[in-house]
């Protein structure tokens, strides 16, 4: 029978239920979809899916779910607000166990982000979009395309449709008695700049403090490619949803797509 280990091992902390970064990696992310998605785009590329950086990483959920998939799995999560690292500090790192060593949190923007080569560089949940003018954008991917091994993949989201120029609010349960809001405000025609923000309500309309707001720019589907293709990337992909509405979303490449009210669709950009 083993002797009972007279040192005391405490579990890691968790975040409360209505922790804003905890609501928010619940309601908005779905890593394994992600990464499955960047290993489709790898294999295509016949790269190997090793060196990962999540670029606007927020609460690095993508990275550690990245190390966590095997032993030769790296990556490095960059974001230029010092919060949202020492959160993953508290709450992530510790409950990844020895698979953290693999995972580094770098504050930094990211278009000064690190070197790498990376085999992959991801840029999820639309961040970019924080970048208005096509000199700072151009830079950030100037910037990443750097940063890959020859034969790397950038992979990003990108949003739109005639419902994306209005103002929508969606409510989405998240469980706990918590719903999720999130308000996108109407497309300012001239520049395309766009305010949403998230917040989380619970029952009869009361809202928790914390609100995260976003200042975009709404670039269109065209105008992202273009600008890939003109820093230097090359076999850039659009990866469309073809299935129906309201259906579980299946992105194939595609050179057209449907006209719809809104959309969601990613951008995978190759290094040569
Ligand atoms: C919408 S959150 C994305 C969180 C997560 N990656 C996801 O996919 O849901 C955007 C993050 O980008 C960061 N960010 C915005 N502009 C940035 C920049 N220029 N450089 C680095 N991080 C930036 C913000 O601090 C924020 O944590």
């Amino acid at each position: 029978m083993p002797k009972p280990s007279k040192y005391h091992l405490a579990p890691p902390p968790r975040p409360a239920a209505t922790d804003r970064h905890a609501l928010y990696e619940k309601a908005v992310q779905d890593p394994d979809f992600e990464i499955e998605l960047l290993e489709r785009c790898l294999k295509k590329a016949g790269r190997p899916a090793r060196r990962l950086r999540e670029d606007f990483s927020g609460t690095a959920l993508l990275s550690a779910t990245w190390v966590e998939g095997g032993p030769e799995r790296t990556a490095v999560a960059v974001d230029h607000d010092p919060k949202v690292h020492d959160w993953a500090r508290k709450y992530r790192l510790p409950a990844l166990g020895g698979a953290a060593s693999r995972l580094s949190l770098v504050q930094a923007d990211v278009r000064h982000g690190p070197r790498g080569p990376f085999d992959a560089i991801l840029a999820l949940n639309f961040s970019y979009q924080a970048f208005h003018t096509r000199a700072a954008l151009g830079e950030y991917f100037s910037h990443a395309l750097r940063a890959l091994a020859p034969g790397g993949v950038l992979l990003l989201d990108i949003y739109g449709g005639s419902l994306a120029q209005q103002g929508m609010v969606e409510r989405r349960r998240v469980g706990g008695g918590l719903t999720y809001v999130w308000t996108h405000w109407p497309v300012e025609p001239i520049t395309h700049r766009v305010r949403c923000t998230i917040h989380f309500e619970r029952s009869y309309g009361r809202r928790l403090p914390g609100a995260f707001l976003y200042d975009w720019r709404l670039w269109t589907l065209p105008e992202v490619r273009d600008l890939l293709e003109e820093v230097g990337f090359v076999d850039v992909d659009v990866l469309w949803d073809v299935e129906p509405p309201g259906v579980e979303p299946r992105y194939r490449s595609r050179r057209h797509g449907k006209n719809q009210g809104t959309w969601l669709a990613y951008l995978a950009a190759g290094r040569s």
